[in-house]
């Protein structure tokens, strides 16, 4: 073979054994490649599946929320019935008082299950918020600590369109906020005024306030700084809040907490 040719020959390997050598590299690089999507496809089905689970479970827990509100209700009406047979013996009458705080404590957490489980749609009719007011306060009757008072009052107009049993829920879990915060003494003051249009609420506590770093985290479902808290209170109240349509405000300054809702008071404002 003529010198030359030998050097084509040589120059023709040299760029395949190259090429070979690139196309190797690339088929490394595609392999990796290929793993760490694979990884990411991995990760991306369990999510899916915890996803799909939890979603199982908040539809069980949504379920058996709802087994257990019956016979709760008569529960109720037979701790209710037990502590008017022993008006005269009031020392067995406070225990059955007991039976009925206990009753509407798993009533407010199932409401607040129920309603984290399914965010609330308003159906809107004529409200009038005073007796909204007047009912919540009924049903937070005998938490308050010695001296603890629960004043309220409302200024104008009270009736606008809403609806009241997520303003009863919403008004119940601002409610049982405050009389935790407050020490004995203390007050919780509700009052409402229609400004421009708009329902304004003003729940206001004289209790222990909020620190300014749990002040950003305070609405997030599950945010709990009490031992037995769940952290679906304000979650609650704000998606009530949102359902009607409005806004929510809070300051504490350490010294009390004030919860300003304001609320369309006209449908044509209203999102449902
Ligand atoms: N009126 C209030 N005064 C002081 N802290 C409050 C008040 N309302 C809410 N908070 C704080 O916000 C947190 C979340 O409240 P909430 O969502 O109702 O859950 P929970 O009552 O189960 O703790 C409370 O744990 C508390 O730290
Ligand atoms: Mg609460």
């Amino acid at each position: 073979m003529a010198g030359q040719e030998v050097d084509l020959l040589n120059d023709a390997f040299n760029t395949f054994r190259d090429a070979s050598e690139k196309l190797e590299q690339q088929y490394a690089l595609l392999e990796q490649r290929i793993e760490y999507l694979n990884g990411e496809l991995a990760e991306k089905n369990r999510y899916m599946e915890r996803t799909r689970r939890l979603a199982a479970m908040g539809e069980m827990a949504a379920r058996i929320a709802h087994e257990i509100r019956n016979p709760l209700g008569s529960m109720a009406i037979f701790a209710t019935l037990l502590e008017r047979e022993l008006t005269h013996e009031p020392e067995k009458m406070k225990l059955a008082g007991h039976i009925t705080k206990g009753i509407k404590t798993l009533d407010n957490l199932l409401s607040n299950m129920l309603l984290f489980a399914s965010s609330p749609a308003a159906r809107l009719k004529s409200v009038d918020i005073k007796e909204v007011i007047e009912d919540s306060v009924l049903l937070v009757r005998g938490r308050e600590k010695d001296n603890v008072k629960i004043k309220y009052s409302c200024e104008g107009r009270t009736a606008f369109m809403a609806d009241a049993g997520l303003l009863r829920q919403l008004l119940l879990n601002l409610l049982l906020n405050a009389l935790d915060a407050l020490d004995e003494g203390g007050s919780v003051t509700i009052t409402t005024a229609v400004i421009d249009g708009v329902m304004e609420i003003v729940v206001r506590d004289t209790g222990m306030g909020i620190s300014p770093e749990h002040l950003d985290r305070i609405f997030d479902p599950f945010f709990s700084t009490r031992e037995r808290g769940t952290g679906l209170g304000l979650a609650i109240v704000s998606s009530v809040v949102s359902a009607h349509g409005g806004s929510i405000e809070v300051a504490s300054n350490g010294r009390g907490t004030s919860f300003i809702i304001r609320l369309p008071i006209s449908p044509s404002n209203n999102v449902c």
